[in-house]
């Protein structure tokens, strides 16, 4: 079957069953095209929370899917792919985090979304990395417990005078771009902005013209009076970068940052669990309330 037809395919059960289709900025060029909204984890949560479609479609990792199953209760949600996890949300188990806890007794724990729902359920406050600074100065707290993401953790760490308790996890795809390449990038690009997500390492993160979530590198790179951009994220944020504007050059910033478990989801992938309305991905009651609880503080934070 050729893509065109897959797509039609899709279309027209999305329609039969009223459902939506989410796809993150990091999915397979195809599977972005055919969706209704893409985005990055805030966006994807936020539209899951308020669409009137009774099936929400997830097309990302097993961890964003239980968001919107965690925000929209009353919605199928269909991971096409189930073996589509992050290795980074699977680097803090519920156990572990309990015992860190226990060290620090009375301090809170900030989770990025990048975790389980029932690491979340174990968490006060979580944050996205497009909201990760705002949700950390919103806390009167003079410390707190930042899991599972280092990297993120000690960018935002910059950002106040908090003392910050990191857990080690960290991206696998986000920490393989070396420092040392992108200095050989820049320099041979001087022209060029560095942008790069807030999960690379820090000695890469110091190099950068700007640090922002993928949602934020579009918005950057649109505003922005430079017509060459050196990108450290995920390879599929350069459909739409290149789509929104044909005029300028995107250089990923290293052939390495794939992330397998983003480019698992195929259009067959997705017309199948359409056909046959799995797999679905549900939170159980007990994990559900206290992890909304936690994604409902980070939403209340108002945003730009
Ligand atoms: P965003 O929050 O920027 O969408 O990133 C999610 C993610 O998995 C990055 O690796
Ligand atoms: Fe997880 Fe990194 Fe893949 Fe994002 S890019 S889903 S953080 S492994």
């Amino acid at each position: 079957m050729t893509q065109e037809t897959l797509k039609a395919d899709i279309k027209a059960l999305l329609k039969e069953r009223n459902a939506v289709l989410l796809a993150h900025n990091y999915m397979r060029d195809e599977v972005q095209e055919v969706a209704d909204i893409t985005g990055d984890s805030l966006a994807l949560s936020i539209e899951a929370a308020k669409t009137d479609a009774e099936v929400i479609v997830f097309c990302g990792v097993h961890f964003m899917a239980e968001s919107a199953s965690i925000l929209a209760p009353e919605k199928t949600v269909l991971l096409p792919r189930l073996d589509a996890g992050c290795p980074m949300a699977d680097m803090v188990s519920v156990e572990a985090l309990r015992e860190m806890k226990s060290q620090f007794p009375g301090v809170p724990v900030v989770t990025y979304v990048n975790s389980s729902a029932a690491v979340k359920a174990e968490s006060d406050i979580c944050c996205t990395s497009a909201n990760a600074v705002k949700v950390v100065q919103s806390m009167s707290e003079k410390e707190i417990i930042f899991a599972p993401d280092r990297n993120l953790g000690s960018y935002i760490a910059r950002f106040t005078d908090k003392k910050f308790h990191l857990w080690e996890g960290y991206c696998p795809t986000h920490e393989r771009l070396r420092p040392e390449v992108v200095k050989e990038l820049k320099q041979a690009n001087p022209d060029a902005p560095f942008v790069c997500h807030p999960e690379c390492n820090p000695k890469v993160v110091e190099l950068a013209d700007h640090v922002c979530s993928t949602t934020g590198m579009y918005d950057y790179c649109k505003k922005s009076g430079a017509k060459r951009f050196i990108i450290g994220t995920e390879a599929g944020i350069l459909w739409r970068l290149k789509r929104e504007n044909p005029d300028k050059e995107f250089i990923l910033a290293s052939p390495a940052l794939i992330c397998p478990n983003m480019k698992l989801t195929s259009l067959e992938d997705v017309c199948e669990a359409l056909q046959h309305m799995k797999p679905v991905v549900k939170v159980p009651e007990d994990i559900r309330i206290p992890a909304k609880r936690a994604l409902d503080r980070m939403l209340a934070i108002p945003r730009d």
